[in-house]
């Protein structure tokens, strides 16, 4: 993908729709191909992260059919055959590519198979920490090895075991630590609990429930019984909030500006940037209009002049992918704004602390650097400047906004990582920078496959 090329805009006005949650598309794929029939999934994701998985289940033993497509890129409604918990040996190495999520839920999944499995990744995934997984999956009898130059990271190496059912104090808020081993107790016989230090995405509890398979909630204690089979449902995934993100702080940054978008995941685990941009001043309102499993609906925003704020320590992990935008929402806005308490952001897909400080520096940005966030210094114009992504999603995207505020032209480098969680941003980004407002400029291409 070429470089984004971003000047300033000085109207915001639109509304459209994001791709679907990267989070629910996961989920959705693997818990579908564990369960007892077909299953339709609809707004699937189709980034290089979720078609992994996606393919990581068809190597499994459960195969997908795809109806629709968003045009260049993967499935977005598609039928996938459940096994009913039986898998079978895939017949090579699956590959995760740039996901972490997908990497750890299917390293959950198959602790407890009875035949062997190897997962790799790209540079980045293989430099992440595996012990997180490693280790409770460990404690529940799985033989997983961790064969990456560095220590503890991927390839994972998952040998053939019988798993026993643990209680886990997880060290950190990981909902991808709790997610992958309520996976493995479902392999398990007994009872397996997952206590979270504090309260993460609740997505694998929700879509466990659509598919019939019970879990327990104790406070921050989540069970879950082995042996259930996820009883076959269809499932709608919504808008990712975290893909709308970068929308909503372009616009509340905005004074003047609206933007509506449509049919987005409002999970209360997921919806902090809500409150955040509504701290710094802008004017933003939730509408859900669906909430069965999984709240759906509409955010409103208005842009206003925007003031600094500090996040909370309990806010973190229901943000922590909305950081590196928000540290841009707080270069733009007066006055100072904490980011303490977040030093998981240096084992996401890049340092996120270093890579967010380096760009905000260059673009003129007051940053100060802690070993567990960041303090912004806002209000001072940002100059456009000559963008790395590093690789990493999400700092392409949130540095393309900050162009839209930048006097002179931003380009950002390296912008193909985007298609991991957000097939279509160039699309959208090209139509803000046109400063349109009609809906058909917004839509992203579908097209439909002959059923196979
Ligand atoms: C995710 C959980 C978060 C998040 C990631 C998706 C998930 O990671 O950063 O993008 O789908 O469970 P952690 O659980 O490691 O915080």
């Amino acid at each position: 993908m070429p470089d984004f090329r971003v000047t300033a805009i000085s109207k915001l006005h639109a509304e459209f729709s994001v791709p679907g949650d990267k989070s629910m598309s996961h989920r959705a794929a693997i818990l579908g191909g564990l369960s007892n029939g077909v299953c339709t999934i609809r707004n699937f994701l189709p980034s290089e992260d979720c078609v992994n998985t996606l393919n990581a289940m068809k190597s499994l033993g459960a195969p997908h059919e795809v109806f629709d497509e968003l045009e260049g890129y993967g499935p977005v409604r598609l039928r996938i055959h459940g096994q009913s918990m039986k898998l079978s040996a895939p017949a090579a190495p699956i590959d995760c590519g740039n996901s972490g999520t997908g990497m750890r839920l299917l390293a959950g999944l198959l602790a407890g198979q009875p035949f062997s499995s190897e997962l790799f990744g790209d540079a980045s995934l293989s430099s992440r920490p595996m012990g997180r997984i490693t280790v409770p999956l460990g404690q529940m009898g799985a033989n997983i090895e961790t064969r990456g130059d560095k220590p503890g990271c991927a390839p994972l190496f998952i040998h053939p075991a019988r798993l026993s059912p643990i209680t886990y104090q997880m060290p950190v808020a990981s909902a991808q630590v709790k997610s992958a081993v309520l996976l493995a107790g479902m392999f398990a016989e007994g009872r397996t609990t997952v206590i979270q230090p504090a309260e993460t995405r609740d997505h694998t509890e929700r879509m466990l429930a659509s598919f019939h398979v019970a879990t327990g909630r104790d406070g921050n204690a989540i069970s879950i019984d082995g042996g259930q089979i996820p009883q076959a449902c269809d499932f709608t995934v919504p808008g990712d909030i975290s893909s709308a993100a970068f929308w909503l702080v372009a616009a509340a940054a905005l004074p003047g500006s609206r933007l509506l978008v449509k049919d987005v995941g409002l999970n209360p685990t997921r919806t902090a940037i809500l409150k955040v941009l509504g701290r710094m001043g802008a004017r933003i309102s939730e509408i859900v209009h669906h909430s069965d499993g999984e709240p759906i609906g509409h955010i409103e925003v208005h842009g206003a002049p925007l003031h600094g704020t500090t996040i909370l320590e309990s806010e973190v992990p229901n943000l922590i992918d909305e950081i590196p935008v928000i540290a841009v929402a707080a270069a733009l806005a007066q006055g100072r704004t904490v980011i303490r308490n977040a030093r998981e952001l240096r084992v996401k897909e890049t340092d996120r602390i270093t890579t967010v400080v380096d760009n905000l520096r260059a673009m003129g940005a007051s940053v100060e650097e802690f070993e567990d966030g960041m303090e912004i210094e806002g209000g001072a114009p940002l100059q456009a400047a000559e963008i790395e992504s590093f690789g990493d999603h999400r700092i392409a995207m949130a540095f393309a906004i900050a162009g839209l505020f930048a006097t002179g032209e931003t380009v950002i480098h390296n912008t193909d990582c985007v298609n991991t969680s957000y097939p279509g941003f160039a699309h959208h980004l090209a139509a803000i920078l046109r400063e349109r407002s009609d809906a058909a400029d917004f839509a992203l291409p579908t097209v439909s496959r002959a059923q196979a």
